[in-house]
């Protein structure tokens, strides 16, 4: 099934469902694993520890793959990001926002066809736990510099939605980064994995970036194998 992923507004849901009623019908799959995942709130950090000494030791080996994330002309946004799991043959420096992709391919990409590790993938060695125990996608390790932000935006709503997402904060000073979901800002935990609900309103902000913050964007197979993993590293 393709995914539909694009700002919500922009989309006619009724009139793919129309045409395409078996895109925009949800499954009972898709129903017991969104349940599930309700279930477990919107913002729900993992049990992961994350090793900050680990973390500053492989920070340095991702220096040349920096590149800007989804640069936009006449947007000052100061993002850089490293793709750590994409497309067959991809390098760590290659085009990683979903609507570059979109560009480049024509068509929307399967966030889980993204599932070929970079180069990257291996030197990131402080996420290696958690990449081991899911079905990873597409997945990025995204830095926001000072004034670097998300806008207001909502990820694959729909309920036939292919994936759900993982972010983990690397780094230990998050006192000038807002991360606010649903309207609430929440409290960023350092060196720490949140599952988090894409679905409601979410925003990010950076004021100032020491240089060591950095956040690693997942995108993990929804499907019960997965959801079960994720319920066994529920930290509350
Ligand atoms: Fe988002």
């Amino acid at each position: 099934m393709n995914e539909v992923t694009t700002k919500n507004f922009e989309i006619d849901y009724e009139k793919i469902y129309l045409e395409e009623p078996n895109r925009l019908t949800p499954t009972p799959d898709d129903i017991a694993c969104e349940l599930q995942l309700s279930a477990l709130g919107d913002w729900a950090p993992l049990t992961y520890e994350l090793d900050q000494s680990l973390w500053l030791k492989n920070l340095p080996l991702m220096e040349p793959w920096w590149h800007p994330y989804q640069p936009k002309p006449n947007v000052q946004n100061d993002r850089e990001c490293v793709l750590i799991y994409g497309a067959e043959g991809d390098k760590p420096n290659s085009l990683s926002g979903i609507r570059q992709l979109y560009e480049k391919l024509g068509r929307w990409p399967l966030e889980t066809e993204m599932n070929h590790p970079t180069e990257a993938q291996q030197q990131l060695s402080v996420m290696h736990e958690v990449f081991d125990t899911f079905d990873l996608g597409r997945t990025f390790l995204i830095k926001l510099n000072q004034g670097g932000f998300f806008p207001k935006h909502r990820d694959h709503i729909h309920l036939t939605r292919e994936s759900f997402r993982l972010i983990a904060f690397l780094g230990d000073n998050h006192k000038n980064f807002e991360f606010e979901l649903d309207g609430i800002k929440r409290t960023v935990i350092p060196n720490t994995v949140y599952y988090f609900d894409t679905r409601k309103e979410h925003r990010l902000h950076c004021w100032e970036n020491k240089n060591d913050n950095a956040m690693v964007v997942m995108n993990i197979k929804k499907d019960w194998n997965n959801i079960l993993r994720l319920m066994t590293k529920i930290g509350h």
